[in-house]
């Protein structure tokens, strides 16, 4: 008999709901429910699992009471929400997404993963797999941003990073997949609102994350607070124990979100905690995060033959079983038991400064005014957010300390020591006093170059943090617009870092200002990151993960979209267009300038015909005829024109990246295996349908910018 198979066989009931029962341990708040003392939970095996702790000599001493004080020794589980580090912080994964490199996925994950179990822990509520196309819901800043195949290479890089290639090691963390599934097109943007999407678009653009997760062997998911045309995530059979248990063979735990199970009851699927707990237990879910239902439920449930004691016996399994592989029943106090060096903490410092560089988009560079020219004699750093170093840090800290994290002001005082920088915040990010503005304006008289440092607060992203108007907040736009004049009057540029958890929509700045970086949130070492790309060190390569719009009227706006059967043309009424705005997004998916200047040329995709099985080879010859050294990105998209079912516009396939000197040239090489093009079919099984396809290459989802190349599919 196994070790777990004697531990079932010795619980109680009431112990057996103990380990699938998850309390805060109040360390942070991330929901309604305030959580109490918990310690007589844990010795009496009444909580089995802790959420919201942190540092190892507090996840240790809990852990001492599951062992030496609980009747059966069980240890405890403790995770948090390591979303974009832990005490060292890297940029939110939606800019992350934009440096288009798994390399630095994983790293920066398995980095988060070392820091968090030196601090105890042992899961990580991440990586959020949801993909979004709305910017006014604020979690699109914990995930990759709109594409369902981007989606997926980033949930494997995430689970391979935090998990290591052994959960058992020190070092290591559980992952949770979440939110499954189509939490992101929540209705109108707003945040835990229904979502009702079509069977084909959950296949094809939110389920693919999540079976890359699953392949990459991720051992939790969590499902979404939200409903799907009606049936509540938590209690989504279908989903849970359908697609996920059985067709993808997922044998890990589900842990529900923070006191979803409860929700069930505002969703109005079921009357009481009781009914509740036996939706979420017969859905599959294995943990209770925060809700109290199984505790108070499954008892009264059970006894009235509502759910098997083989039902939770296996959810129990399930549970012992990653506490088993997360190596706890054998060296419970393994993580955290050796501090981490100052070497490694410097080393992990260095990796978020990289990171960030390498997350930061140059959305626009007129008259090449960036990298600044060597050592200005002066800079004016100007706006809420060029001395807030809190506010680097982005939605979901985990455990970063508000001291510590780099201002932008302080990168730039520490790169430019010969430079007198000097600094007004004009206005708050929020607030509406506008009494500072005319003191920074002055300072634009006497610089050489001026930093305007404006956007969101880090908390208006992120959970809970839904937008209608994506516009600068507070009074930040009066302030840019000041700026900008009077730096133009004086023959000066403006070079705008803009802070943001989402791509705001600001047609007019991105009109008036002379250079835009799009900052995101990038963490402790953000002011670093962006002085190394201001003053030239890095040269810029982050690209936005996100077709970005011109108005919110568009949202949402995507580069997969399907066609139209009146494509929109301006000679003729009666097509799909705006009367008031172009179709296009203000920026493509993909955008991003560099401080080389690229071409691409000479498109190969061999061989001409393919069968399902067959590997195409795609090559492109990049040149640079910059003057600066810099890295492309290149894009692969496909296209089908025609179909059982109509294809998207632009499906992406691949991507790659190519470093250039000034006037190199190079080739870049993409490979696609034949079977990637095949799709849902009209029953929506999937179908490798004969004709013509279209290869398309570029520097962005931008149709014309892509070279194209058709190849003929076979059966
Ligand atoms: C609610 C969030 O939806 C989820 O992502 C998070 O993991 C939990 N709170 C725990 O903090």
């Amino acid at each position: 008999m196994s070790r777990i198979q004697r531990l079932i066989r010795d619980m109680t009931l009431a112990e057996k709901l103990g380990q699938l029962t998850m309390t805060a341990a109040g360390y942070a708040v991330t929901g309604p429910v305030i959580a109490g003392d918990s310690t007589d939970g844990i010795k009496s095996g009444a909580i089995g699992n802790l959420l919201n702790l942190v540092g190892a000599d507090h996840v240790h001493e809990m852990q001492r009471l599951a062992i030496e004080q609980s009747r059966l020794g069980i240890p405890l589980l403790v995770g948090l929400d390591v979303i974009h580090g832990h005490r060292t912080l890297f940029p939110i994964p939606l800019a992350e997404a934009g440096t288009f490199d798994p390399r630095l996925w994983e790293l920066t994950a398995s980095e988060a993963a070392a820091e968090a179990a030196a601090d105890g822990l042992a899961m990580t509520f991440a990586p959020m797999l949801d993909v979004s196309r709305d910017p006014r819901w604020g979690r699109s800043a914990e995930g990759a941003g709109e594409d369902p195949w981007l989606g997926m290479q980033m949930a494997a890089a995430k689970v391979r990073g935090f998990q290591g290639a052994s959960l058992a090691a020190p070092h290591t963390l559980a992952a949770v997949a979440k939110h499954f599934c189509g939490y992101g097109p929540v209705n109108a943007g707003r945040e835990y609102a229904s979502v009702d999407i079509s069977e084909r678009t959950l296949r094809e653009v939110h389920l693919p994350p999540f079976e890359a997760a699953v392949a990459a062997g991720v051992v939790a998911v969590m499902p979404a607070f939200t409903d799907l045309a009606g049936i509540p995530l938590t209690a989504h059979v279908d989903l849970l124990r359908g697609w996920l248990r059985g067709r993808l063979g997922f044998d890990g735990v589900i842990i529900s979100d923070y006191n979803a199970i409860a929700e069930l009851i505002r969703h109005g699927v079921a009357a009481d905690l009781t009914e509740a707990a036996v939706l979420a237990l017969k859905a599959g879910v294995d943990i209770d995060m925060m809700s109290n239902a199984y505790r108070s439920g499954l008892p009264i449930a059970l006894e009235h033959g509502l759910v098997s004691l083989a039902d939770i016996d296996a959810a129990v399994h399930r549970v012992l079983a990653l506490k088993e592989n997360l190596g706890l029943f054998e060296n419970p106090y393994g993580r955290g038991a050796r501090a981490e060096s100052a070497a490694t903490l410097t080393r992990r410092r260095q990796l978020a400064r990289e990171a960030g560089a390498r997350a930061i988009v140059l959305m626009k560079n007129e008259a090449d005014c960036l990298p600044l020219r060597a050592d200005p004699a002066r800079i004016a750093v100007i706006g809420p957010l060029a001395d807030a170093p809190g506010e680097m840090r982005g939605p979901w800290w985990a455990a970063g300390v508000a001291a510590g994290h780099v201002s932008v002001l302080e990168g730039l005082r520490t790169a430019l020591p010969h430079t007198d920088i000097v600094h007004a915040q004009g206005t708050d990010i929020l607030g509406t006093d506008t009494g500072g503005i005319q003191a920074a304006v002055d300072l634009c008289d006497a610089a050489d170059a001026i930093v305007l440092c404006v956007g969101e607060a880090a908390a208006m992203s992120g959970e809970a943090a839904s937008r209608a108007h994506l516009d600068l907040p507070g009074q930040q736009r009066l302030l840019a617009q000041s700026v900008i004049e009077r730096a133009h009057a004086r023959g000066r540029h403006v070079i705008v870092v803009l802070f943001s958890g989402r791509p705001l929509i600001l047609p007019w700045l991105f009109e008036e200002a002379d250079a835009v970086l799009a900052a995101w949130f990038l963490g402790c070492e953000a002011g670093h990151a962006i002085a190394d790309v201001v003053t030239g060190r890095v040269s810029p390569s982050g690209r936005t993960p996100v077709s970005w719009a011109r108005a919110l009227g568009q949202v949402p706006v995507f580069f997969g979209e399907r066609p139209t059967g009146r494509p929109a043309d301006p000679k003729d009424h009666f097509t799909s267009k705006y009367l008031d705005v172009p179709n296009d997004p203000l920026f493509a998916f993909g955008h991003g300038l560099t401080y080389g200047r690229f071409t691409l040329s000479n498109l190969r995709v061999s061989p001409p015909r393919v069968r399902e099985s067959d590997d195409i080879q795609i090559k492109v010859d990049v040149l640079n005829e910059g003057a600066r050294e810099a890295e492309e990105t290149v894009f692969l998209f496909t296209r089908d024109r025609l179909a059982s079912v109509a294809r998207p516009l632009l499906e992406l396939m691949g991507f790659a990246k190519i470093t250039l000197r000034p006037r190199a040239q190079g080739t870049v090489t993409l490979n696609l295996a034949a079977a990637q093009l095949k799709f849902l079919g009209l029953n929506l099984q999937p179908v490798f349908e004969p004709g013509e396809v279209e290869i398309l290459v570029g520097p962005c989802a931008d149709r014309s910018r892509l070279l194209v190349h058709c190849i003929e599919l076979m059966r």
